[in-house]
This record gives structure tokens, sequence and C-alpha cells, in this order.
């Protein structure tokens, strides 16, 4: 199962890239967030803060042994409703795969390292974390997918 967040809709991209490469059945996760404005600064000073932001529509459950929980980074870390996802999904035995997006073309590591740290601190079974840079602009649908189908284990290719 593939459940994506995003604000600006560059991450939608990518999570349409990966359900095509998967071919796993897709959620958007919405936030109350995204329907307000000045949503920078309120999206800044919950990043900042740690409050993180409700997700409205959280999946009842989770299908399968593994999900793919695609999401922006947002002050060096997973966006607040995928963190709010995170902490209150029932994930026990589910292993997470993160894709995240971020515009800092040189944060990659930085955001994979403090990505496994969240997972840990969430309880969540880590698995695979995979970071793209946006801030020169979003690739081609076609050329997200190869380079997914370049980087996924080749078992979980649908
Ligand atoms: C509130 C906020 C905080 C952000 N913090 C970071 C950051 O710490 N590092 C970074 O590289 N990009 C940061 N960005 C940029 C986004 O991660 C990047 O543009 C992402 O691809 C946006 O995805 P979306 O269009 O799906 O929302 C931030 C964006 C927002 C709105």
């Amino acid at each position: 199962m593939i459940l994506y967040y995003t604000a600006g809709q560059k991450t939608k991209v990518f999570a349409h890239a990966l359900h095509d490469v998967l071919r796993q059945p897709m959620q958007e996760l919405k936030s109350p967030l995204n329907e307000k404005s000045f949503f920078i600064f309120r999206a800044l000073y919950l990043a900042v803060t740690g409050k993180g932001y409700p997700v409205s529509n959280m999946p009842e459950k989770i299908d399968g042994k593994e999900i793919y929980l695609c999401s922006p980074v947002w002050g060096g870390n997973v966006a607040g409703p995928a963190w709010y996802f995170l902490n209150n999904a029932n994930l026990e035995g589910v292993k997470v795969n993160l894709l995240l997006t971020c515009g800092s073309v040189t944060g990659s590591e930085r955001y994979r390292k403090k990505a496994l740290e969240s997972l840990q601190l969430a309880g969540c079974e880590p698995g695979d974390i995979y970071v793209f840079a946006t801030g020169k602009g979003v690739p081609e649908h076609s050329v997200i997918v190869e380079q997914l189908r370049e980087m996924l284990p080749p078992n979980v290719i649908g």
C-alpha cells in the first residue's frame, strides 16, 4: 500500500510514479492544514515546534506487511501530517518504507538519517528510505518511474 501527503503537489508526482512501479493501492493523506490560508507560516510553525498536523482521512486498516509512505521534508524531517500518520496508525508488524522529497540538493543524507530516527521513535519497523530533491524541478513522470525501477528491490516491482 502506498500513502502520500503533499502540500505543493510535488510529492504527489513521485507517489504516482511509485504507484506505477509497484502497482499497489494508493491513498492520499489529507490534512486540514491544506485548506487554510497562510499555509507556509502555519506549516513552518508546526514543523519547528514539532506539533505536527492531523490527518483527516486516516486509513481504517493497513493492508499487507509493508507500506510506502511518501512525504515532503519539513524542517529537516517528515512533514507534520506524515509524522501524525506514523504516530497514530496501527503499524504493528508493518515495515515502513519512506519516499521523501526535499528542496535541498545537498540535504539527502541528513534527511535520510533523521527520518530513520523518526521511524524508530514512532515505534515503526524501518524499511528503505528514498530521498528526491525537487529544488531544481520535478522530473517527468516517466523519468521518475525509470529511477524508481533502478532503486527499488526487484522483488517488489509489480
Ligand atoms: C514548511 C516547509 C518546510 C520545508 N523544509 C524543508 C527542509 O527542511 N529541507 C528541504 O530541503 N526542503 C524543505 N522544504 C521544501 C519541500 O520539502 C519540497 O519543496 C518538497 O518537494 C515539497 O513537496 P510537496 O510539493 O509535495 O509539498 C520545506 C517546505 C515547506 C512547505
